[in-house]
């Protein structure tokens, strides 16, 4: 079954065809994120503008991918989609009204004209079914990049009961997958998302609207040693490349709280980092020590509180529930620490068995369409275009 899924709930327009639920055979993604560093962040109009003029484009290139024939017309598009496609499947929420109308309407408009049924998604629950695409096969003709590996390859298989974190920019959420279509919500942040932490951290750092991916190069220029047993990195993983500050002579910074860390729930609560850096910031620049060494070590010890949490909360939810896999996705997912912790924490677990640990390519963390589809496949219920319809606040939770 050929799927070609839309995904425009955010900055992003992403199209994709994915065969059976786990195969890619094309996805093209459309950033605005040069726009938004300009602006110091999303501005949703300034999003919803460029998904307007990125749809058609991104959508003809993603059937191109996929189609032996040269699309030069619109006709051409429609008897791609009406000879090669089962169903089309688009993100109906959370996010933007303006960035999932562009999206929603484009997916009614194709299924109208090509008589296709249309396959409503959840953003944030597809997020996890990242971990269910098989990679771009380095050597294919299709493989437009190489992609930096996860853990999928057309050998592994997700055992059940799996624990899954999804942690994007507005989403930190642990769930219950007991097979590939049961999931039960288990908890989730009650203030700011992981994503949000690093995003807010990462400007009050000076790094603009990079997020992240700064936090995560800057705390990479940070050199240490490692002492697994306190919760720093196996020497089997980038040995001597990390390890706690708190254990460094050169030390200028307090260690960052990790809140909620040991509290008896499965939730998450991430404002008192941001406001606990700034109060680090504000101290550091009152005595002229806010430099590029204090600010790589903040970032540093950012990452650690936020990853310490994350996989603590995740561990707690996998022994609570007998959990044979972890699995992780959204875009904090690609930071290098939290795989490595997972990868720590999973396979070290006496006298447990070790748990399985799936994390997706780092390209398939952040939001494309193809995990659209990958949901659209395992859970999808196909629905008739006309009462398809937007819906920005989409419970994650039912
Ligand atoms: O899943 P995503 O692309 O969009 C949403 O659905 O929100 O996630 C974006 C979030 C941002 O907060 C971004 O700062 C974060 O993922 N992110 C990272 C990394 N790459 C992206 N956070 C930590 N380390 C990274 N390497
Ligand atoms: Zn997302």
């Amino acid at each position: 079954m050929n799927i070609l899924a839309i995904e425009s709930s955010c900055d992003e327009t992403a199209c994709a065809v994915i065969k059976d639920g786990t195969e890619i055979l094309s996805s093209v993604v459309a950033s605005s994120t040069a726009m938004h560093e300009k602006w110091g962040g999303i501005v949703p109009e300034v999003a919803a503008r460029e998904q307007l003029a990125s749809i058609l484009p991104v959508l003809t290139e993603a059937l191109q991918q996929f189609s032996d024939i040269k699309i030069q017309r619109d006709k051409d598009i429609k008897s791609v989609i009406k000879n090669s496609i089962d169903a089309v499947a688009i993100t109906v929420g959370p996010g933007l009204i303006g960035s999932l109308l562009i999206g929603v309407e484009a997916a009614k408009t194709i299924a109208f004209a090509t008589e296709k049924p249309i396959i409503p998604v959840n953003h944030v629950l597809a997020h996890m079914y990242a971990n269910f695409l098989e990679e771009f096969q380095e050597n294919s003709s299709r493989a437009k990049s190489r992609i930096s590996r996860g853990t999928k390859s057309r050998d592994t298989i997700i055992s059940f009961p799996a624990i899954s974190l999804v942690v994007s920019g507005g989403h930190t959420e642990l769930f219950l997958m007991k097979n590939e279509k049961d999931l039960n919500w288990l908890g989730g942040t009650i203030d700011d998302a992981a994503g949000e932490a690093f995003d807010k951290s990462a400007r009050l750092l000076g790094f603009g609207s990079r997020g992240g991916v700064a936090i995560q190069e800057a705390a990479n220029k940070v050199n240490c040693h490692c002492d697994p047993a306190k919760g720093g990195r196996s020497n089997l993983y980038n040995k001597d490349r990390h390890a706690s500050l708190a254990m460094t002579k050169e030390q200028k910074i307090n260690s960052l709280p990790r809140p909620m860390m040991h509290d008896d729930s499965l939730n998450f609560s991430f404002s008192g980092l941001k406001t606990a850096i700034l109060r680090e910031v504000n101290k550091l620049k009152q005595s002229n020590s806010f430099n590029n060494t204090i600010i790589e070590q903040l970032s540093y010890e950012v990452q650690e509180a936020i990853t310490d949490v994350l996989v603590a909360k995740t561990m707690k939810a996998a022994e609570m529930y007998d959990a044979k896999s972890i699995m992780i996705s959204g875009g904090v997912a690609s930071n290098e620490r939290l795989r490595e912790k997972f990868i720590f924490s999973t396979i070290s677990q006496p006298p447990h068995l070790p748990i399985q640990f799936h994390c997706p390519a780092v390209e398939l963390c952040t939001d494309n369409a193809a995990f659209i589809g990958s949901y659209a496949y395992f859970r999808g219920k196909k629905e008739d275009w006309h009462t398809v319809t937007a819906i920005p606040d989409l419970s994650v939770e039912g």
